[in-house]
């Protein structure tokens, strides 16, 4: 939540900025700023809304500063107003900071401050940080080249919570001192210029050369150079990653939106995944992971955790998991995970799931299950994530830069791998080869039968045209259609606001079937064939009560009626979610442009949620 940026080079600092900002805007969209070193003095320009409205703020143009910082904000303390926006600036006026992340100590801080007659402009938390700087920095009598990272650095000591911090000084025209905690942070390296980010593909039309800062790592840079310390300021030497994603997989690209994009990309997300870990003919290999037979014999159980929409990919991973390697598998909210004490202990396997790598309540829940003997595995779809960093092993997808608020092919990525993984541990432990070589074939043609599924797309459209006015949209499905169902249910309401429920089909006499009355519409899955009767029977009872209904299939349902039936290519029932989701991805996706509604970058969400 919330986007940093900054730059220090010798070009001009805004349009650099003003660009990143609009790379970052999925992380929070409720108002925006940016504050440079200008001739004399910092000058600092923000405004409520979007980005856009910043750059249509008086005065931007004016901007020539070659240092500056700037902040797109996913409100957390304080409402969206143009006076809690950041950057925020110390009493002096001459310490400059952006922030995200959440200050858990700001009111005693406060307190603290105000006795030193400090006083305060924004309800934010973030507004003690630049008056914390300027207290320590005048507290401090030694006058070296560290003074502003000192000050800085004993500013941090004094916060509890998370924070990516960039902060500027027009006492130190030629520096800017960063640092990180629990929040994410990039530092991109060019020559005689260097860019901060909250993520990679923001600044990667400059760079491809990143370093990644630690928790309680600080960095100071010049325009020539960067130095690291630790928490102690004791100096750290960092070796630059390269990045090989192509700056154009963060564009457009001719759609007229990202998710789009994004949903047409998953024939090759899903082919880059499976391919980098399965080579056809010969045996699954993933070097990333050194799993013995014995350990996984004695496995006792192995936990899915993961937010969201990677929730949902590991709901489908389960059965898999349990059916074909014979290993108890059980899925987990992170937020519930970490603080309800579950039983793990070395004979326990943890799998993390996170596009971002960068959810707090999923990197905490692994830091638990590590403390507790457990190996780790991360599964990312972005390199030197915080939680690959924290993790035992980590294996990436290969879905490329996801842009859109709502995961579409990270998700169908994350069911791949999910299912790549399943196939090493049983070849491993030499459980069910049959199974195993069928998933396998049917993982191969998966791209293949993702092109042919999106050709449903007009369809789906006119269905979506005829209901997009709707108040509520009810989701069945059995089984892995279930779980197809739940993400189905996320996608719409996330985009369209229209209120959506999953139930599994069965439950619907136990209680949800009091909510369907005339007109209104169900959408179900129906792919599992030992449970197309069943299913069937419950859309009937659906339609004895008035529902219209939408059906995902691919299965032959002839003999029956229903408003509209997307036929989708047969597949594997462990990885068929890969094909449900696609139309029901663009059935949200229609809705919401019925609807005139900002796909991307939907009301109060953000793509990486970084606290709480
Ligand atoms: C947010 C995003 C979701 C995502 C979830 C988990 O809620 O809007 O799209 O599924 O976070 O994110 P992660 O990066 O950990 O997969």
């Amino acid at each position: 939540m919330c986007g940093i940026v900054g730059y220090i080079g010798n070009k001009k600092a805004e349009p650099i900025l003003i660009n990143g900002l609009y790379k970052l805007e999925y992380r929070g969209y409720d108002s925006a700023g940016i504050a440079t070193i200008e001739k004399d003095a910092i000058k600092n320009i923000k405004n409520k809304g979007r980005v856009s409205d910043l750059e249509k703020t008086d005065g931007i143009e004016n901007l020539e500063g070659t240092i500056g910082i700037a902040h797109t904000r996913w409100a957390t303390h304080g409402k969206p107003s143009s006076i809690n926006s950041h950057p925020h600036l110390d009493n002096s006026k001459h310490f400059a900071v952006v922030h995200n992340g959440i200050i858990e100590n700001y009111a005693d801080l406060k307190a603290f401050l105000e006795k030193q007659n400090y006083t305060f402009l924004s309800d934010t938390d973030t507004e003690i940080i630049p008056n914390l700087i300027h207290y320590n920095f005048v507290q401090d009598k030694k006058d070296d080249n560290f003074k502003f990272l000192r000050a800085v650095k004993n500013a941090c000591y004094m916060l509890k919570g998370s924070y990516a911090i960039e902060v500027i000084s027009d006492y130190f025209k030629d520096e800017m001192i960063v640092v990180r905690k629990d929040s994410p942070l990039v530092i991109g390296k060019g020559i005689n210029e260097n860019y901060i980010s909250s993520d990679i593909p923001a600044i990667l039309s400059y760079t491809k050369d990143f370093y990644l800062l630690n928790d309680n790592e600080f960095a100071k840079l010049t325009r020539e150079n960067i130095e690291f310390f630790d928490e102690n300021l004791v100096k750290l030497e960092k070796a630059p990653i390269n990045i090989s994603w192509n700056p154009l997989a963060a564009e457009k690209d001719g759609y007229e939106d990202f998710m789009l994009k994004e949903i047409y990309e998953q024939p090759r997300a899903i082919r880059e995944t499976i391919w980098a870990h399965l080579p056809e003919i010969s045996k699954c290999q993933m070097d990333e992971l050194n799993f013995s037979k014995e350990y996984l014999e004695g496995l006792e159980k192995i936990y899915l955790v993961a937010c969201g929409t990677a929730m949902h990919a590991c709901l489908v991973a389960k059965n898999m998991l349990e059916n074909i390697c014979e290993i108890p598998a059980e899925v987990d909210v992170a937020s519930e995970f970490r603080y309800r004490n579950p039983l793990i202990n070395s004979k326990t396997l943890c799998i993390f799931v996170s596009q971002s790598g960068e959810t707090a309540d999923t990197i905490a829940a692994l830091k638990l299950s590590k403390s507790k003997g457990a190996k780790t595995v991360a599964i990312s779809n972005v390199s030197g994530s915080s939680i690959t960093r924290e993790a035992d092993y980590t294996i990436y997808t290969h879905a490329g830069p996801e842009i859109a608020v709502a995961s579409t092919k990270a998700y169908t990525s994350q069911i791949a791998l999910l299912a790549v993984l399943t196939i090493y541990f049983a070849e491993i432990l030499e459980r069910n080869p049959v199974q195993v070589s069928n998933l396998k074939e049917e993982l191969y043609c998966l791209p293949e039968k993702i092109t042919d599924t999106l050709k449903c797309s007009n369809r789906v459209k006119s269905f979506a045209q005829k209901v997009y006015k709707e108040k509520d949209i009810f989701f069945l499905g059995r089984g892995v259609d279930y779980a197809a169902s739940l993400e189905g249910s996320l996608k719409l309401k996330e985009i369209s606001y229209i209120h959506s429920e999953a139930y599994a089909s069965g439950e619907l006499k136990h209680g949800p079937i009091a909510l369907i009355e005339d007109g209104v519409t169900v959408v179900s899955v129906i792919t599992t064939p030992s449970l197309v009767g069943k299913s069937i029977s419950n859309i009937q009872e659906v339609i004895t009560r008035g529902a219209k209904t939408f059906i995902i299939t691919n299965q032959d349902l002839e003999g029956h009626t229903f408003d509209e039936v997307i036929s989708i290519p047969k597949t594997s029932s462990y990885v068929s979610p890969i094909l449900s989701i696609i139309p029901l991805q663009l059935f949200a996706y229609y809705i919401s442009k019925e609807k005139g509604l900002d796909v991307d970058k939907p009301r109060n969400l953000a793509k990486s949620v970084t606290v709480e």
